[in-house]
């Protein structure tokens, strides 16, 4: 049968793949152009076998794809793909269901509940808050700066879900001057401009000072609607706004206390790193991924939000067809901007599932430990500095050759590095200073995988200098 020998194909397709994973070069090895000239062509007249669709369409796109789910992908912050959920995301497909109402698919919906649940007690979130499923933490920000939203202009006796923005009191919104663009990005979607946004400043590391949010909350009228965003896990350094402190200046002035930790929320499943985000229970919201740190496949974001009738109000909608079980289950829909969408809850489920608590905290504290090793490792080299404190998963990299441009020296190390294969890194700019940027957030990740990746970056620091 058609579907099931397309379905073989792709199986042997992807053992291929996975079992090449640690050798292949880790960039993409095609050119725009040469992708572009093997997948183009005019729309096919007539159907073509699905088996014939997959080979054709593997082997077009294997020079174009990036190692991502590879050992040495240190980019961006992003994560592997677990076993589990990888056999998970298939199913999914061949499932198919669609997670918007529980009587669309009672799986999708009881297998959200059950992993939702699991997440709040491993992050020790309220026990009653309410989550959403949704593409990525960037969804996961404005689903929760919509709660905020609405549960801020409630207060104020206005409803913005039926009168809008225009006319309403208006929003006070602090953030940290490293805040996440993905932040800025929902706030903007939500009526609220980047110019109107109150920049807090931060300390080296980037962490919002306490001391700046105070004064800035100061600043403003006591009584203005106020949202604070902070941050657990800076893009480029790791490292975490005070929370506890930030919770105390949000609590003496009514203000919504929202978090994005689209990798750093997993330090609160660590005895060692769960410190950084003391005061997470007192959070109003609260945003993660399970695709960077959980090893979960693209795409999947959450959304905790301690207070259930505001998130529900901002996010619920109805319509006559859109009938609900009279059971009243939790409703997948109620929760996300979406109506219909992919049921991610079944692949962040086998993800908890197969790690358990103890296989997410040795996941976290792995990564942990092999990012000091990998900055321990390069500082040693004189003509390399470490520009941050390793306190997570992030290292920011420098080449400082003597006597040379170390922008330029950066840049090219970084190109090089890129070209050779060995491992992918990103760039970044860093208190106006270029810089490699390592993110160590694959479950595949060993201690040789980082010792050849540094051993690759110190060769080519040495032939900058
Ligand atoms: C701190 C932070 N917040 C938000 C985001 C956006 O997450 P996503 O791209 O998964 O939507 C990122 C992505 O890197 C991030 O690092």
């Amino acid at each position: 049968m058609a579907e099931q020998d397309a379905l073989a194909r792709a199986l042997d397709l992807a053992r291929g793949y996975i079992a090449s994973r640690a050798a292949r070069p880790v960039r993409a090895t095609a050119t725009l152009g040469e992708l572009r000239h093997a997948l183009a062509g005019p729309l096919p007249e007539h159907p073509i076998d699905p088996t014939a669709v997959i080979d054709a369409l593997a082997r077009a796109v294997d020079p174009g794809l990036v190692t991502t789910t590879g050992p040495r992908y240190f980019g961006f912050v992003i994560g592997g793909a677990l076993p589990a959920t990888v056999a998970a995301e298939w199913l999914t497909a061949v499932w198919d269901q669609a997670a918007t109402l529980y009587v669309m698919s009672p799986a999708a919906a009881v297998v959200e509940e059950i992993a939702g649940a699991w997440l709040i007690d491993l992050f020790g979130l309220p026990p009653h808050s309410s989550f959403g499923f949704v593409t990525g933490c960037h969804m996961a920000n404005f689903t929760a700066l919509c709660a905020a939203r609405h549960e801020l202009l409630r207060r104020a006796g206005w409803d913005v879900e039926a009168d809008g923005l225009q006319g309403a009191p208006r929003l006070r919104v602090l953030v940290g001057a490293e805040v996440h663009v993905s932040v800025v990005a929902a706030l903007r979607m939500l009526g609220i401009g980047s110019n109107q946004i109150v920049r807090v400043a931060a300390d080296d590391q980037g962490r919002m000072r306490p001391d700046a949010l105070a004064a800035a909350l100061d600043a403003g009228a006591a009584e203005t609607p106020t949202i604070i965003c902070a941050q657990a896990g800076n893009v480029n350094s790791g490292a975490f706004d005070p929370l506890d402190a930030i919770a105390d200046l949000a609590g003496g002035h009514q203000a919504w206390l929202h978090v994005d930790g689209a990798f750093g929320l997993w330090a609160a499943v660590s005895s060692t790193l769960t410190h950084h985000v003391r005061g997470l229970a007192r959070v109003d919201s609260c945003a993660t991924d399970a695709h960077k740190w959980l090893n979960v496949p693209y795409d999947s974001g959450l959304v905790f939000v301690a207070h259930p009738a505001a998130h529900r109000a901002a996010m619920s909608m109805s319509a006559a067809y859109l009938v609900r079980s009279p059971d009243e289950p939790r409703e997948p829909m109620d929760w996300v901007p979406e109506s219909s969408r992919r049921a991610r809850g079944f692949a962040v489920y086998a993800a908890l599932r197969s790690l358990g608590r103890s296989g997410v905290r040795d996941m976290i504290d792995r990564c942990c430990r092999l990012a000091r090793r990998f900055a321990d490792r390069l500082a040693q080299e004189p003509s390399i500095r470490i520009l941050n404190d390793v306190v997570l998963n992030q290292v920011l990299v420098r080449i400082e050759p003597a006597g040379k441009d170390a922008d330029a020296a950066t840049r090219d190390a970084l190109r090089i590095v890129q070209e050779e294969g060995v491992c992918w890194l990103g760039g970044s700019r860093w208190h106006d200073m270029d810089a490699m940027r390592i993110s160590v957030s694959n479950w595949a990740t060993t201690d040789d995988d980082v010792d050849r990746s540094a051993d690759a970056i110190i060769r080519t620091a040495r032939r900058q200098a």
